[in-house]
C-alpha cells in the first residue's frame, strides 16, 4: 500500500530526494496560491478532471512525458482579498468560473492575503510575515503559485536595499508580489516560487540573490501565454529566413477581470514592459510595436480576441505581411502551463538547483530570468527545456512519449 507522509518526514527519510517514490511513500507537491481567481480555478478544475479521468492532457506541454504526475500534485491552500471569497470552500469560490459539477480532493478554504498598503493603510510586515509562513507550515507547502492581479511595482536590484526596507517596516515601498516572495524567502525549507505576473522577480538580482543563498527556486516573470508564444515563433521563423521585420502590430482585447484591471494605466505599463523587451532579445534589432492589451469588451469573457500584424521586408525589397487573428482562452492557457512548472519546481527541489532556473523561464516565461539572460523564441526554448531534463533521469524513457 502506498502511505502519504508530510514533506518534511518524507526528507528526513529520503535524504537525497530520489528515486521520487521510494519504500512505499510517495512524495506530493504541496503547493499554494496567490490569488485565487480564474487562472488558479481554472487550474484547480482542470486537475480534478484529471485526476477523475475526465479529461486528456492537452495543453499540458510535458504531458506525460516526466515522472512527476498530475496525480501527485496537491492544492492545499490559497490567499486572496477579495471579500467574496475569503473563508468561503474552493469548490464555492470556482462556481463563478466553472459551470460543472465537481468534487475536489482538498476542498480548502480561501485565506486572506496580504493586502497592498502603498496607497493608504498601515501594516506590521513582521506580523504578516508570522502570520502567512504560520499557514504556509500547517499547509507542509513547498511550492508557491503567484497569480495575483497585475500589480504597478520598482524592482530593488540590491538584496541590501530590499531587507533595509522591510526591517524598517516600509510597506510603502513594497509590493504585494515582493511581499509574498519575501515570505517565502524567509519560510524554513527549500521550495519554489511561480510567478506568473509581470512583477520583477526573476528579474531582479535582489530577489534571485536571496533565492540562492536560501535555496529557493524562482520560476519568472510573467507567464507566456496567448499570443506570445506565437509571436515569439514567427518572429524567429522570418529572421531565419533573413526578412527584415518593419512593425509589429498586436492588439489583445478581452472579457475577464484581468484585462478590466489592465484598463489602468499603472498595470497595463508593468504588461507593456515584460512584450516589448522580446523582440528586441529575439531579432537583435529594434522594431517599432504596438504590443500590449488592448481593451476590456465584457461579451467575450475569458475568450479573448488576438489580432496581428508583421509588416517584413524580403528578396528585392518586395514587401510581404503576415496576419494572425486569434481567440484564445486566457485562463486555461497559463493553467496548463503551471502543472508542468510545479513539476519541474519539484525536480528543481529533488536535483538542489536553485535561483532563476533559465532553462524552463525560457520556454513557459515572457520575459525569463535571470535578466541578463535574453528572451529566445519557444520553439528553440523547449529544446533547451528537454536538454535540461535530460540532464536528471526525470524524463521517462529517455524521449517525450505519451501514455
Ligand atoms: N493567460 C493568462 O490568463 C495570463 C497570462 C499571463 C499572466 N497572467 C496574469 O495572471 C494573473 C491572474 O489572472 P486571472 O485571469 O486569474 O485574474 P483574476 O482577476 O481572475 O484573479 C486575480 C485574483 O487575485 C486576487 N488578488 C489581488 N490582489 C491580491 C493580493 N495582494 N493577494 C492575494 N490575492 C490578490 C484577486 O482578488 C483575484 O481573485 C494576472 O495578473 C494576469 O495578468 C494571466
Amino acid at each position: 500500500m502506498i502511505e502519504s507522509v508530510s514533506i518534511e518526514q518524507s526528507r528526513a527519510v529520503l535524504l537525497v530526494r530520489k528515486p521520487y517514490i521510494s519504500k512505499g511513500l510517495v512524495i506530493y507537491m504541496n503547493s499554494v496560491i496567490f490569488g485565487q481567481g480564474y487562472v488558479a480555478s481554472i487550474l484547480n478544475v482542470g486537475l480534478q478532471r484529471i485526476k477523475d479521468g475526465e479529461i486528456g492532457l492537452e495543453g499540458i506541454p510535458l504531458g506525460n512525458s516526466i515522472s512527476k504526475t498530475m496525480e501527485d500534485i496537491k492544492i492545499v491552500g490559497a490567499f486572496d482579498l477579495d471579500k467574496k471569497k475569503i473563508g468561503k470552500n474552493l469548490g464555492e469560490v470556482t462556481k463563478d468560473y466553472w459551470d460543472g459539477n465537481i468534487k475536489f480532493d482538498d476542498d480548502y478554504i480561501i485565506e486572506e492575503g496580504y493586502r497592498d498598503n502603498r496607497e493608504r493603510g498601515n501594516i506590521d510586515l513582521e506580523g504578516e510575515l508570522e502570520r502567512l509562513t504560520d499557514i504556509y507550515k500547517r499547509k507542509d507547502a513547498e511550492i508557491f503559485v503567484n497569480t495575483i492581479t497585475t500589480e504597478s511595482f520598482e524592482p530593488f536590484a540590491e538584496e541590501k536595499e530590499f531587507l533595509r526596507r522591510i526591517k524598517e517596516n516600509d510597506f510603502k515601498r513594497i509590493s504585494p508580489v515582493q511581499f509574498y516572495f519575501y515570505s517565502v524567502m524567509e519560510y524554513d525549507r527549500p521550495s519554489v516560487f511561480i510567478n506568473c505576473i509581470p512583477t520583477m522577480i526573476a528579474n531582479d538580482p535582489a530577489m534571485v540573490k536571496m533565492a540562492e543563498e536560501r535555496e529557493k527556486v524562482i520560476f519568472g516573470d510573467d507567464g507566456a501565454t496567448g499570443a506570445t508564444p506565437l509571436t515569439t515563433d514567427i518572429l524567429e521563423h522570418l529572421k531565419e529566413r533573413r526578412r527584415k521585420i518593419m512593425s509589429i502590430c498586436q492588439f489583445n482585447i478581452g472579457g475577464n477581470n484581468d484585462f478590466l484591471s489592465l484598463t489602468e494605466p499603472e498595470r497595463n505599463i508593468s504588461k507593456e514592459r515584460t512584450k516589448a523587451g522580446v523582440v528586441k532579445d529575439i531579432l537583435g534589432y529594434e522594431v517599432p510595436t504596438y504590443i500590449k492589451p488592448t481593451g476590456y469588451l465584457e461579451p467575450l469573457g475569458d475568450n479573448k480576441f488576438v489580432s496581428m500584424l508583421i509588416p517584413y521586408v524580403s528578396f528585392n525589397e518586395a514587401i510581404d505581411e503576415i496576419t494572425v487573428n486569434m481567440r484564445v482562452n486566457d485562463s486555461p492557457a497559463l493553467a496548463g502551463n503551471i502543472v508542468d512548472l510545479i513539476r519541474l519546481g519539484e525536480i528543481c527541489l529533488e536535483r538542489g538547483e536553485y535561483g532563476a532556473i533559465y532553462p524552463i523561464n525560457a520556454f513557459y516565461m515572457k520575459m525569463p530570468g535571470p535578466i541578463e539572460k535574453a528572451a529566445i523564441a519557444k520553439i528553440k526554448a523547449f529544446e533547451l527545456l528537454e536538454e535540461w531534463l535530460f540532464e536528471g533521469d526525470n524524463i521517462s524513457g529517455g524521449e517525450r512519449k505519451e501514455t
